[in-house]
């Protein structure tokens, strides 16, 4: 178990310099609208106009605090913290030289080294995923953030319909996307990688219900792009 999860972190480690652009490349783009859908909605929900922390887990190179900081400006909240915490050294040199005004740290989703209850917002955005010990994960964000704190999660889900939509999805993230990000990064594997592992993971009710069973309260559930990415925000309620 370790040593898989090892294996990952070491994958992005070596795709970090060209992650960026293949992500861009990859998604045309569009993730751009659902995460800051994402951001906008759970801030909504949260409904407070002070924050003090956001911790977004498996933060990479770091466009997912971009969003948080743009959202919270966007929507007049002050937020005193924006923290991104990543196990890749790579992803995390990555993300510093381009956000030198966030907050880095190197821990993983299941040993944050964060206080109990000390955070407002939890993101993990296409992170979950890469964690292993998922169960380990979920009950590790229950356990940083505050009451009425939320967890919001992006993610591709694994598939259960067989729509045109579906079947489309599925034959462009294991034919065509392997190909491209192998391109760009010159890591086949790491982009063979992807498809592996959606096709591996839970659907969006499986991941809700471990959710739940750790004691979140689903609040908001979309998916975006007619089912290609999804969107999830629980709370912790006491
Ligand atoms: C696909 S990237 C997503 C990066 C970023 N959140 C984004 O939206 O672009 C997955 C990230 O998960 C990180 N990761 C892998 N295992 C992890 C773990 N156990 N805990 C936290 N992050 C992990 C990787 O290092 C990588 O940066």
């Amino acid at each position: 178990m370790i040593e898989k999860q090892e294996q990952i972190v070491s994958m992005f480690n070596k795709i970090a310099p060209s992650y960026d652009l293949a992500n861009r490349v990859l998604s045309f783009g569009v993730d751009k609208s659902w995460r800051r859908e994402g951001c906008s909605l759970a801030l909504q929900q949260y409904g407070r106009e002070k924050i003090s922390m956001i911790v977004d887990v498996a933060c990479g190179t770091g466009d997912m605090m971009e969003f948080w900081s743009e959202s919270c400006k966007k929507s007049e909240i002050e937020v005193d913290s924006i923290l991104g915490i990543d196990p890749s050294v790579g992803m995390i040199e990555v993300g510093r030289q381009k956000f030198p005004q966030f907050e880095f740290k190197i821990s993983t989703a299941t040993e944050t080294k964060l206080e109990n209850e000390s955070v407002d917002i939890v993101s993990i955005s296409y992170g979950i995923r890469n964690v292993i010990e998922r169960d380990q994960a979920f009950l590790e964000f229950f356990r940083i953030l505050k009451k009425g704190g939320l967890l919001v999660i992006l993610e591709f889900t694994r598939s259960e319909s067989s729509s045109i939509i579906s079947k489309i999805r599925d034959f462009y993230l294991s034919n065509i996307l392997p190909f491209i990000g192998g391109l760009i990064s010159k890591n086949k594997d790491a982009y063979q990688y992807l498809p592996n592992s959606i096709e591996n993971f839970v659907s969006s009710e499986e991941l809700i219900n471990e959710l739940e069973k750790t004691g979140f309260v689903l609040i908001e559930n979309k998916s975006f792009s007619f089912g290609v990415s999804s969107l999830f925000i629980v709370r912790k309620d006491n």
